[in-house]
């Protein structure tokens, strides 16, 4: 057992956090965990898998499970990163002993560690796509092209696993030296330039997309709810997305919670984080669903939707290369800074757990996660009939990418922040959380009410209704 370890166990956390140094500002932690939330689960993942659901009541209850699961939960999980003062299974760990619990707690964060090694290993892939779109449209390709020929740049793409593994491995380098130098010290300025820049530019693609004739048409899929297309399973994928937009459910917000000072609003902050998060998503589906439209392209189209419409956009607008090119650079930034959080609590956990240096363990965990973004990779193309799981109904037709996917969006980051809320709802005094949160005491009861009866309640039967 290392010595951080035995000091959790100890529980000397206000001396564990000021070793360990805190954000400069309540803007610096907002910052971060924007950074982390705000990436391609907003603006890859979010239209697509609305696409696929049909619309509007799938919005619906992505917004629900946002405001009534989503935030409550980052709040317990910024809350127990601070007063744990450590990486998330010793934050964990140090709560539970102070609480009089069983240390198996600390368990609950090792599924996050595992969801994140996961989650990485396909997010490179896909920022992989990011990184390779900056060159298409940087030279000029897009421009003018009609949507077959987009979409057969697409498929040329998928099709080539030498180029998506080349952008995969400079993706993942790309996290792995932020990361091994230590997150902070860029971190906050990059994201206080970049988002706003990227916000701006999803404005100028929402803005084209008013011009296209059909943003009316996007707005009502958007917006109208129709709850005939809603299924269970779309239920279950608004709420792993709502998990996984918001970086919850594998300790991130713990990790980057335990640098928040004590003086700053737990609950004002994750308000804000949301709000951003989920006004990214909209932007991002209001600049799409326009020219799916436009363009009679199918909504439905999958992960490749973004790529298949945005550079359609990009083609015939006037500039189009230069804000492609721009575009696609600030979202590699954006799925940057998230790969980044990713990474950061397994390197924290592998520090602290197994007394390994910063370089080592970043190594040694990028490399894992690299490898088994290979498998992703050829689950594109060579081992695109190979389905791993497929004798289960649940996991029908599902490639080694889309079972990752699945199983960390759906599952492993639900269960984490079940786990979560179970914790800090049912074990932790309620003293120490409302110290911790100092709300108004009407506020206080909702947040804690919700966490305890609503949170648990809905994951369960979402579970059930879709697992049984
Ligand atoms: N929230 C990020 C996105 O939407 C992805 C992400 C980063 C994430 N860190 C995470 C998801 C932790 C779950 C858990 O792109």
């Amino acid at each position: 057992m290392s010595n951080a370890s035995s000091s959790a166990e100890g529980g000397a956390m206000g001396q564990a956090t000021a070793k360990r140094g805190l954000w400069s500002s309540r803007l610096a932690f907002i910052l971060a965990a924007t950074g982390s939330a705000v990436g391609l689960g907003n603006i890859w993942k979010f239209p697509y898998i609305t696409g696929e659901n049909g619309g509007g009541a799938f919005v619906l209850v992505y917004l629900l499970c946002i405001a009534a699961v989503g935030l409550p939960i980052m709040m317990a999980e910024v809350l127990v990163g601070r007063r744990g003062g450590h990486s998330p299974v010793n934050s964990m760990r140090a709560i539970a002993s102070q609480e009089g619990l069983k240390p198996a707690w600390r368990w609950v964060a090792a599924v996050g560690v595992l969801a994140g090694f996961l989650i990485l290993s396909f997010y490179s892939v896909i920022g992989g796509w990011a990184i390779s779109y900056v060159g298409t449209a940087a030279t000029g390709q897009l421009a003018g092209q009609s949507a077959e020929s987009i979409g057969a740049i697409f498929s040329g793409l998928l099709g080539d696993p030498m180029k998506l593994l080349l952008w995969h491995t400079l993706f993942m380098a790309l996290v792995m030296v932020v990361v091994a130098r230590g997150v902070r010290s860029g971190l906050e300025r990059a994201v206080s330039i970049l988002m706003p820049a990227l916000f701006v530019l999803l404005l100028i693609v929402v803005g084209y997309a008013m011009t296209t004739g059909h943003f009316g048409q996007a707005v009502a899929f958007l917006f109208q709810p129709d709850f005939s297309k809603l299924t269970t399973s779309g239920v279950l994928v608004a709420l792993g997305h709502a998990f996984f937009t918001l970086s919850l459910g594998m300790g991130v917000m713990m990790a980057y919670g335990s640098y928040l000072p004590k003086n700053i609003s737990i609950a004002k902050t994750s308000v804000t984080v949301s709000i951003m998060d989920t006004a990214v998503a909209l932007l991002a589906g209001l600049a799409i669903f326009p020219i799916v439209f436009a363009n009679g392209l199918e909504p439905g189209a999958g992960p490749g939707l973004i790529f298949q419409t945005l550079p359609l956009a990009f083609g015939q607008m006037p500039m189009g290369s230069l804000f492609g090119t721009l575009f696609f650079v600030l979202l590699i930034f954006a799925a940057w800074t998230s790969g980044i959080s990713l990474l950061e609590p397994i390197v924290e956990w592998l520090e602290e757990q197994k007394g390994m240096n910063r370089t080592v363990s970043t190594v040694g965990a990028g490399i894992v996660c690299w490898l088994l973004g290979v498998a992703s990779v050829l689950s594109l193309n060579l081992w695109s009939d190979v389905t791993p799981l497929g004798m289960f109904t649940m996991f029908e037709g599902k490639t080694i990418f889309d079972l990752l996917d699945f199983l960390t969006a759906n599952i492993l980051l639900p269960l984490g922040g079940l786990l979560v809320a179970v914790f800090v709802g049912w074990t932790m005094s309620r003293k120490a959380l409302e110290s911790e949160l100092d709300m108004s005491p009407g506020t206080f009861s909702i947040w804690y009410r919700v966490l305890r009866y609503f949170t648990p309640v809905a994951v369960a039967v979402v579970f059930v209704y879709n697992l049984v």
